[in-house]
């Protein structure tokens, strides 16, 4: 007991993950004695991000190597860790300053550190605060060697998009309510805010807007301008700018006019009186996003104007300021009919904006998401980033998994972004890779870059998940500089985050980057897109909701075949808005990757693939591998025991357990769904063969009844129980006959929203456990809860080590709560290594 005191001194009990990767956690091993004795910061007020960075520089001594150090804003270069502007270190020094200017482009900065002494240079205030997060960086990982380098962004646009809704909500939010808002007006406490925007900082993000892009009016209302300008006052020591999302109804609604049309003399006066207003204010706005005449929103469209006069509307005013519009590209307000073979959602964006490639003001960026539909777990590149040569544009992209997990799933992005950001469209058959458009590289852009939906909430861990903020600190370093190697940037984090443990660091490297790849597994193959529920929650499976919909994500699986004819010669003729080789590619179903298979192509389920394998047995071993995948990280996890701070060990097992049980679901689910529309066997023998399980349904019941699920794959054939009543008990038992031995006993249930059953499992009258389903209630899993009985609700428990003897009775008792009959699916007794 004692030895292990002494060997994880270093590791606090608890850490709630609120520091993220800026811990600055204590190293041990040797630190070289040749560090700064004092810190000058060349800039004292309060609000300049230099004086933060001598603040930064000054904790974080203090933290990562115990010294402490004092600051002050004069003082000698030598010996010591300066920070400051071109001009500042000019002012300052003269001639010794570093002669560095023309390295630098706006928001870089150069840094040397040289034994004791260290430079940081920034081009401007925000890029020197970007120079002290790195070398914090470094010292943090143990990284004594000496450097000089000068290093500048890839793009002069590094956004974040929050969806945060003026009464404290988060749309897609799984982690708590918003850090800006509550009932209508911004918080009175930005303590939260204040410390996100030093995360963002770290990572060199530039501007966030604040509120979500369906917008609401009362958002540019005099008491809400106030409001946000205390946002962007505790934003700006760290550099980040303020924006925010506008309704483009807004000159009716709040302005009392009779139109918002954008042509309109007083519709343009009203926009530049709100505009002033806002500078008035803040007098470093960054500007404003846009959604119009996207799934309902108001927009241009509504008075026959083009979607650049709406853009130009909101650029005009901003010019003298400085501030630029971006207008997102998810334009699509004519539903389409699956009953004709040639309509296709995927056709809007380029169909609405490549016509006006060269009417938007040089303020305007227009906002791409990465592929055509919806931040699917696959998409081909969007084509319109081939399409507007004469535009800015900017990626965006998400951090916040809506349809990838939420959260409750680890799934790590970059993989998936690098397919996106990494393709090259061939425009005029020359290399035009997509991270070469965004940075204006490409077609000689002044303006360009990205933006990243980010969810994170009130809660200690910002967004419900500790290893799911390694997408945000990616995103960052990405942003920056789009050829990094994605594994390389989790370590950092990983390091930062969890510590420099070389086991540490390479379970998380491992089990992150297995996890996209895996979630594509178990949910939608082949470009055949998530799968999710597109209805209700975009979190569990629900294949059926894709078709027979206005919404346009569809399948077209029937009986024999399956995927969306995207050709130009017989489909929607979404692959010619590609440039003619990439077109050309995806034309053919010889030519285009299996992993995009069913976006451009309708085949039968027994359509080769290159890999050999048919689609069908694609998809069965495919969900196999994936929900394998997903169980053993919870072996990887457990196996950082001890090298981990108990606190967040406990959180992200909690959550790798319930992944790994959620994919059991997935797999079960989406085989069953298109082994039943195929009619095709497993090869394998293993869909819809299951010796471990025990169906709730075939059990003796008292107080139970059969309850038909919908959709019927959810359930473990078709079927769970639930008490009769939601007032009452009920009990299910069954006699064992497996072998004697040592088994994991799993009990498949149900956690609706409006309910806390709980339950009891016991053998012979042994109780192995008891449970209560309250992680959705409780928001203990923060994914969008589900009042059904359905893939969304549906979870997991698992006993591990049961000794169970043949012939001992198992009974689980269930009592209801609120909405929630007690619901249950199934049992698995599973012996060693089995996942089912
Ligand atoms: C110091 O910071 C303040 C606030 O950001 C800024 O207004 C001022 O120009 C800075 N001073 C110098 C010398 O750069
Ligand atoms: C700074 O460096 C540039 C070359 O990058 C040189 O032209 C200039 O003379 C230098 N200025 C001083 C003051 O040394
Ligand atoms: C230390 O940091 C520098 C600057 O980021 C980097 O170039 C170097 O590779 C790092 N060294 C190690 C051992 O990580
Ligand atoms: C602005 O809107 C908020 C609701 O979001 C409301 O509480 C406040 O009173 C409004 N202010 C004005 C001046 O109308
Ligand atoms: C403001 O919020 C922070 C973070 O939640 C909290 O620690 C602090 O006590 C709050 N301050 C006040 C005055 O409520
Ligand atoms: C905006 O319009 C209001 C009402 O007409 C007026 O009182 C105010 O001065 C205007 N503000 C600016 C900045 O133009
Ligand atoms: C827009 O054009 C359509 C048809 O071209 C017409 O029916 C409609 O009335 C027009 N709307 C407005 C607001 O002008
Ligand atoms: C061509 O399109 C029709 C629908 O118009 C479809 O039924 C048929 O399967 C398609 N043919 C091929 C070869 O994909
Ligand atoms: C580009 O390549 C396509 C397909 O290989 C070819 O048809 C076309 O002529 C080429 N265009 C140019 C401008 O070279
Ligand atoms: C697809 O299956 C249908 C029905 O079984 C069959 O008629 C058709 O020939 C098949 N198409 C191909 C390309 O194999
Ligand atoms: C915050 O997140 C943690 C970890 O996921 C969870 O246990 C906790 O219940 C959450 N709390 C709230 C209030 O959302
Ligand atoms: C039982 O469930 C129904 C709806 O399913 C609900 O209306 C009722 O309030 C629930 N009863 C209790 C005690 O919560």
């Amino acid at each position: 007991m004692i030895l292990k005191l002494l060997l994880f001194a270093g590791l606090a009990a608890a850490e709630t993950g609120r520091d993220a990767w800026l811990r600055y956690a204590r190293l041990t091993g040797h630190i070289p004695s040749a560090l700064p004795s004092s810190i000058v910061a060349l800039n004292s007020s309060t609000s300049s991000p230099v004086h933060t960075a001598g603040q930064e520089l000054q904790k974080g001594f203090s933290g990562i190597l115990g010294k402490q150090v004092a600051v002050s804003s004069t003082g000698k270069q030598a010996s010591s860790a300066v920070v400051g502007t071109v001009a500042q270190f000019q002012k300052a020094f003269g001639s010794s300053a570093p002669n560095v200017s023309a390295e630098l482009i706006e928001d870089g900065f150069w840094l040397s550190v040289k034994g004791s002494t260290v430079q940081i240079v920034g081009q401007n205030e925000r890029g020197a605060l970007y120079g002290a997060f790195e070398y914090l960086s470094m010292l943090a990982q143990g990284n004594f060697t000496n450097v000089e380098f000068a290093t500048n962004p890839a793009a002069p646009i590094r956004w974040i998009n929050s969806w945060d809704n003026m009464d404290g909500s988060i749309t897609r939010g799984f982690g708590g309510a918003s850090v800006f808002f509550a009932d209508g007006l911004v918080l009175s406490n930005l303590t939260r805010a204040a410390e996100y925007a030093r995360l963002l900082s770290s990572i060199r993000i530039n501007a966030a807007v604040v509120n979500d892009v369906n917008a609401d009016f009362h958002t540019v209302n005099s008491t809400n301008i106030q409001g946000v300008g205390r946002i962007a006052d505790v934003f700006r020591p760290y550099g980040v700018q303020l924006a925010l999302s506008l309704d483009f109804a807004t000159p009716m609604e709040l302005g009392g006019l009779s139109t918002y049309d954008p042509l309109d003399d007083g519709v343009i006066a009203f926009w530049g009186n709100i505009t002033e207003q806002i500078y008035d204010r803040i007098p470093d706005f960054a500007g404003y996003l846009v959604k119009a005449d996207s799934e309902g929103t108001p927009g241009p469209l509504v008075y026959n104007r083009t979607l650049a006069q709406g853009a130009n509307l909101f650029a005009r005013p901003l010019v003298p300021h400085g501030g630029i519009v971006m207008y997102r590209a998810f334009v699509y307000n004519q539903l389409p009919n699956e009953s004709d073979w040639q309509a296709d959602r995927a056709n809007a964006a380029v169909n609405l904006f490549a016509p006006l490639d060269g009417q938007f003001d040089d303020n305007v960026v227009v906002q791409i998401k990465y592929g055509p539909i919806d931040f699917q777990v696959r998409e081909p590149a969007s084509p319109l980033f081939a399409n507007l040569p004469q535009t800015n544009v900017a990626l965006e992209l998400q951090v916040c998994q809506e349809y990838l997990g939420q959260q409750t799933h680890l799934v790590y992005l970059p993989p998936l972004w690098r397919t996106v950001l990494d393709f090259d469209l061939r425009v005029q058959n020359e290399t035009s890779l997509v991270r070469d458009v965004i940075t204006g590289e490409r077609f000689n852009r002044r303006l360009g870059g990205s933006a990243a939906v980010v969810n994170v909430g009130a809660n200690e861990t910002w967004l419900g998940s500790h290893l799911a903020m390694s997408n945000l600190y990616a995103y960052g370093r990405l942003a920056w500089d789009w050829s990094l190697d994605s594994e390389a940037v989790l370590q950092d984090w990983t390091r930062l985050t969890f510590g420099t443990e070389p086991t540490v660091v390479s379970t998380i490297s491992t089990m992150s980057m297995a996890s996209w790849p895996a979630y594509e597994n178990y949910s939608g193959n082949l470009g055949e897109q998530t799968l999710n529920d597109i209805l209700y929650t975009h979190f569990g499976p629900n294949p059926q909701t894709l078709d027979n919909t206005v919404w346009g994500q569809w399948t077209r699986a029937d009986h024999t075949s399956i995927g969306m004819d995207r050709t130009v010669s017989n489909g929607t003729g979404f692959s010619g808005q590609y440039p003619a080789e990439v077109a050309a590619m995806f034309e053919s179903v010889e030519t285009t990757p299996d992993n995009l298979l069913l976006w451009f192509h309708h085949v039968n389920y027994t359509q080769k693939l290159k890999s050999g394998d048919t689609v069908i047995q694609h998809f069965y071993d495919a969900h196999y591998e994936g929900a394998q995948t997903a169980a053993e990280f919870v072996g990887m996890w457990e196996g950082l025991e001890g090298k981990v701070d108990e606190q967040r060990f406990d959180e992200v097992l909690y959550r790798q357990t319930f992944q790994a049980g959620h994919a059991i679901l997935w797999r079960d689910a989406i085989v069953n769904f298109y082994h039943n529309a195929s009619g095709i066997a497993d090869e394998k023998g293993r869909v819809g063969t299951h010796p471990w399980r025990i169906e709730a349904e075939s059990m003796e019941l008292d107080g139970y009844v059969p309850y038909v699920v919908s959709p019927f794959e959810v359930a473990s054939g078709a079927t769970a129980i639930v008490t009769a009543t939601n007032t009452t008990t009920g009990t299910a038992s069954t006699t064992l006959g497996f072998p004697s031995g040592t088994y994991d006993v799993a009990v498949n249930y149900f956690d609706m929203f409006g309910g806390n059953s709980s339950y009891s499992l016991s053998l012979s009258g042994r109780t192995v456990g008891t449970w209560v389903g309250n992680a959705v209630d409780t928001g203990k899993l923060g994914h969008t809860p589900s009042i059904y009985i359905d893939g969304h609700s549906a979870t997991r428990i698992t006993f591990k080590g049961v000794s169970v003897r043949k012939g001992d009775v198992l009974k689980i008792v269930g009592r209801a709560d609120g909405v929630e009959p007690a619901p249950l699916d199934y049992v698995s007794v599973l012996p060693a290594g089995v996942v089912d």
